[in-house]
């Protein structure tokens, strides 16, 4: 277990340009190996913002035999409330946006053959990581934090925006998103099944891949 695990390490480094520490891999480790996986259903796609999830969830979905709907939390959400996701953490606040995330991923865990995009805050809650280890495999997409940042900076990420949140004034978006990050990496090392990187291949290639990597998991 060990000899993988610092396996596991040097690939994070080659990966992600970023060593996990080999403690979080260990408690990954333990998370993956104690969960049973009787019948998953659902083709999770976890990740930064900005790493491509949606466009490769996409992807998939035209190219592949076994996964045939699509599902974007985020897309769910704002159909839900008739608003976008900025209107809604600036109209009702982070906790009421995590609360309906929570049930929108239940919910789309529960359709078959579907890619479920997870935004990608999803991992923070315990009962959705859960709930990922039970009803799907899960792909970490991965990207070079600078590249995600670029991609979302759009506006349409409230966590990254500028004149969001007072403590976090001083800050860009990419210190935003370090602080994030670090944050977060252990929460999508210990939820992924398998990691992607989503850079130097085509999504057609990412998507042939992940369809290929998955079909044991299929059922
Ligand atoms: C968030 C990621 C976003 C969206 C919201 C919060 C996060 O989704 O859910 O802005 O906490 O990382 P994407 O990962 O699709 O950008």
């Amino acid at each position: 277990r060990d000899w993988l695990l610092h396996q596991a390490s040097a690939a994070s480094q080659l990966l992600l340009s970023q060593t996990v520490p080999l403690e979080d891999m260990r408690q990954a480790l333990e998370m993956r190996t104690s969960v049973q996986k009787p019948a998953p259903r659902a083709l999770a796609l976890v990740g930064f913002m900005g790493a491509g999830k949606s466009a490769l969830g996409q992807t998939i979905v035209a190219h592949s035999k076994r996964w045939k709907q699509f599902y974007d939390t985020d897309a769910e959400i704002e159909r839900c409330m008739g608003m976008s996701i900025p209107e809604l953490f600036a109209e009702k606040g982070e906790p009421f946006f995590r609360n309906l995330e929570r049930e929108v991923l239940a919910e789309g865990l529960l359709r078959a053959n579907t890619v479920v995009v997870c935004g990608g805050g999803v991992v923070l809650d315990d009962i959705n990581r859960q709930r990922l280890a039970e009803h799907a495999t899960s792909v970490w997409v991965c990207t070079q934090l600078e590249t995600a940042v670029e991609r979302a900076a759009d506006g349409s990420r409230p966590l990254l925006d500028p004149h969001n949140g007072s403590p976090n004034k001083e800050k860009t978006p990419l210190e935003r998103a370090q602080q994030i990050w670090q944050a977060r990496r252990h929460l999508y090392a210990q939820t992924a099944d398998l990691v992607v990187r989503n850079e130097g291949r085509s999504l057609e290639e990412m998507a042939m891949v992940i369809d290929d990597e998955t079909e044991a998991s299929f059922h």
